[in-house]
């Protein structure tokens, strides 16, 4: 499965906010790459998953902060997307930790990775792109 090369275009102007979404793609690929491997143990992709749970809620959190803390007026639609991704996430992750078999495991593992990799991208040129002035006006 093809892994998230983070580039420029992808870049808010926000060091702190392209790390997170940088370590984001990370851990998706992580995942990607160990469900790729047969020797792969179920522990060692579960623990991956986790990270991918809660790093989500972590940097969706992050810039959820920001947006209280500024009184950004983008935010109400912005956490309605958010809130999407936090439920989808959880379907997905719920369903590759409660498969049965070491395939199911694997297939579903890649699946949430895949969805969140790409969720991501596309949220943050159509979405996080939007609050960099104001991120910038504000100190950020
Ligand atoms: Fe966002």
């Amino acid at each position: 499965m093809e892994k998230f090369i983070w580039n420029n275009d992808y870049s808010v102007g926000v060091a702190l906010i392209d790390e997170q979404h940088q370590h984001f793609f990370e851990i998706a690929n992580e995942i990607i790459d160990l469900a790729d491997k047969k020797e792969t143990g179920k522990e060692a992709l579960f623990a991956y998953l986790g990270e991918l749970g809660d790093y989500s809620l972590y940097h969706l959190g992050t810039e959820e902060k920001f947006f209280d803390e500024f009184k950004y007026e983008n935010a109400p639609q912005h956490k309605v997307a958010h809130d999407a991704f936090r439920v989808t996430i959880k379907e997905h992750l719920d369903a590759a930790q409660n498969a049965t078999t070491d395939d199911d495991i694997m297939r579903l593992s890649e699946v949430a990775a895949a969805f969140t990799g790409d969720w991501l991208k596309n949220h943050i040129l159509v979405m996080d792109k939007q609050y960099t002035a104001f991120f910038h006006e504000h100190g950020l």
